[in-house]
């Protein structure tokens, strides 16, 4: 029983259902002591799994942590994608005006810190960006390239170096409200479910 396994969500089906194989299995019930992390260490499931023999560890950070690959200020557009037909409607209204132009689809570029800056006021909870890179799911190279502070993103934008002045144009054809973050955020909570 040397070697510490963590699991998260061992209150849970998939996290439960581990467990379970491990204490069950000849080999890995003696190489493996358990560690089940919980919200709430006095649920049924987590005294369940107590009697189990597993070490139940509460933990209650209140923060959640926004996992963005880019830098803090790098700026990303956005969309409500509830907004998606308003963006068409100049070329709908006038085709001809609007052949060949490009429609940037985005309420605003903001940056990550913006968003969760926002995200905490409507929330109530603290949420925060990492302060190291987190690690990218990715072995391509050019993802790899696009995913990291000061790269390709930072450096020539989103949609583009006129990509601010091609959105300000963008706006400056609609006749109809964008929704913003703050405002999308508002309407689609909530958020984080204790
Ligand atoms: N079961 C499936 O077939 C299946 C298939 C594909 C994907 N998934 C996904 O895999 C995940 C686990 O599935 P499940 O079926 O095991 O879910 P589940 O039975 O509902 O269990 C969820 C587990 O996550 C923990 N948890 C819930 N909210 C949390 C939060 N905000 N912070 C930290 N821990 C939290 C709960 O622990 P406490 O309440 O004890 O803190 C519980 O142990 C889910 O995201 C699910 O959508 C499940």
């Amino acid at each position: 029983m040397s070697k510490l396994f963590v699991v998260f969500g061992a209150t849970g089906q998939q996290g439960g259902a581990l467990v379970n194989y491990i204490i069950s299995h000849p080999d890995f019930s003696k190489d493996f002591r358990l560690r089940g992390i919980t919200r709430n260490s006095s649920s049924p499931a987590a005294k369940q799994l107590h009697e189990k023999g597993v070490e139940v560890v509460e933990l209650k950070d209140g923060r959640i942590l926004f996992g963005f690959a880019w830098g803090p200020e790098t700026k990303l557009p956005l969309i409500d994608i509830n907004d998606t037909g308003k963006y068409l409607s100049p070329a709908l209204r006038d085709p001809i005006k609007y052949n060949g132009c490009r429609l940037i689809a985005a309420t605003a570029f903001y940056t990550a810190k913006e968003q969760v800056d926002t995200w905490s006021t409507v929330s109530g909870k603290e949420v925060i960006l990492p302060e190291e890179d987190i690690p990218l799911l990715t072995s391509d190279p050019l993802q790899q390239k696009m995913s990291r502070p000061g790269t390709v993103l930072e450096k020539w934008g989103y949609y583009g170096p006129t990509g601010e002045e091609d959105l300000c144009w963008m706006h400056n054809q609609l006749n109809e409200k964008l929704t913003t973050w703050k405002e999308f955020l508002e309407s689609n909570g909530p958020w984080f479910v204790e």
